[in-house]
């Protein structure tokens, strides 16, 4: 007797070999069988197991829990009064030079308590879950200081220890030079690499180290300085490159050996083959481009380069207020040409990998992870042919059922 069996899928594995179409790996009219919190059993509705909870799906489309390998969930405050400027003329970097955009939610964020950046972030993780994310990879850099930090590291860890969703930290000290030591930035970059990092790997709190290397943001060297110094303490290291600017980046991360290059809209040919060779995942942000009013980065550069894409919805304040990651992959297929199959890959085995997560998340396969989400529409390929608004009808998380939206077909 298995614990749990879901049939009546129209399944996409994401674990096949070959084409992306093949990764994919569709089963019309297949089961899935869960035991323990991992999957036991895959194959056709007529020949699934008994098991405890059987849930008929009619059809609809079935995939593993959805991962989303970049957000800034642990936040507080709003930005609208910034969006609305910006949305009349005012440039992004404009207002954060002058004190405003990151810095304006590190003074929110600072003044929150714990508990209610924990239900904040337990809102927003919840939110994800509904669009069928079971996985989410959490950045701190809304504190900047090394208590505020490892306050917002907790909250992210406290989301995975109540079995919200499965989550892997990335300390983002090096977001923005903080409001208080503005001018003062060799002096905040010895406090990240002195303090910071040190006082959250001790506590081990964070899976990887981030940093914002950019225009407006950190340059190369001190890049540089702080995944060394990441990589010293045995962190997996990443980086938000060449959102404005490739200021090398994407070689560095390659160096480096990089989980993910992430934004990438001005990434440059030698940082693409450098990510290629490495096997840095780009991650796509089609939330970020959008907000910014930016033009999206073409996919067929990436594909040509042999770098693989994943997709996240940058969940943020500033420039990307949302949570839902199928309308993130909707926009990467037809704002920078993804295909239908790439997309899908990209929020599922493609974004676990970018995210740094075992083995087995973002693929339906035996003896990995009972993390699934069944959708209100009958082919997988329908989760990027809807424009948003895609709920999960279904969501299994370490086997259990975590959330249930409407069951009836939509597309
Ligand atoms: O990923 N690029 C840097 N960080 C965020 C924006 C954060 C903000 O504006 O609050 C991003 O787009
Ligand atoms: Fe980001």
């Amino acid at each position: 007797m298995l614990d749990l069996v879901l049939k009546g899928a129209h399944l996409a594995t994401c674990d096949g070999a070959g084409s992306a179409a093949e990764q994919l790996d569709r089963r019309p009219d297949a089961a899935v069988g869960v035991e323990g919190g991992r999957v036991v059993w895959i194959g056709p509705s007529a020949e699934a197991p008994a098991a405890r909870e059987v849930r008929e799906l009619e059809g609809a489309a079935l995939l593993p829990g959805l991962v989303d390998p970049h957000t800034h969930l642990v936040f507080a405050g709003s930005r609208v009064e910034e969006f609305t400027r910006r949305m009349g003329g005012e440039d992004y970097r404009t207002i954060a030079a002058e004190g405003g955009g990151i810095a304006s939610t590190v003074r929110a964020t600072r003044a929150a308590s714990e508990e209610q950046l924990f239900a904040l972030a337990k809102a927003r993780a919840e939110a994800l879950r509904a669009r069928g994310v079971t996985s989410v990879e959490v950045k701190s850099g809304y504190g900047l200081t090394t208590e505020s930090e490892l306050r917002l590291l907790r909250v992210a860890r406290r989301l995975e220890a109540e079995g919200v969703l499965r989550v892997t930290t990335s300390f983002l000290g090096a977001h923005a030079v903080p409001p208080e030591k503005r001018g003062e930035r060799a002096r905040y970059v010895d406090e990240v690499v002195g303090e910071q990092l040190p006082a959250v790997a001790e506590a081990g709190l964070a899976d990887a180290v981030d940093v914002y290397c950019d225009d407006g943001a950190f340059t190369l060297e001190e890049t540089r300085r702080i995944l060394e110094a990441a990589k010293a303490r045995g962190l997996k290291v990443r980086a938000h490159v060449g959102q404005f600017a490739d200021l090398g980046g994407p070689a560095l991360l390659a160096e480096l050996g990089g989980l993910s290059g992430d934004h990438l809209e001005a990434i440059d040919e030698a940082g693409l083959s450098a990510m290629a060779e490495a096997g840095v995942v780009a991650v796509l942000l089609p939330g970020a481009w959008r907000t910014l009013r930016q033009e999206a980065p073409r996919a067929e550069r990436f594909r040509a380069a042999g770098v693989p894409m994943a997709v996240g919805t940058d969940l943020n304040p500033g420039t990307s207020p949302t949570t839902d990651l199928p309308l993130c992959a909707a926009l990467a297929v037809r704002d920078a040409g993804m295909t239908v199959e790439e997309a899908l890959l990209g929020v599922t085995r493609v974004a676990a990998r970018a995210a740094g997560f075992e083995e087995g998340v973002g693929r339906v396969r035996v003896g990995g992870p009972a993390d699934l989400a069944a959708f209100p529409v009958q082919d997988p390929r329908a989760l990027p042919y809807a424009l948003g608004g895609l709920g999960a009808s279904l969501v299994v998380r370490a086997g259990a059922i975590v959330a249930e939206g409407p069951p009836a077909p939509v597309f």
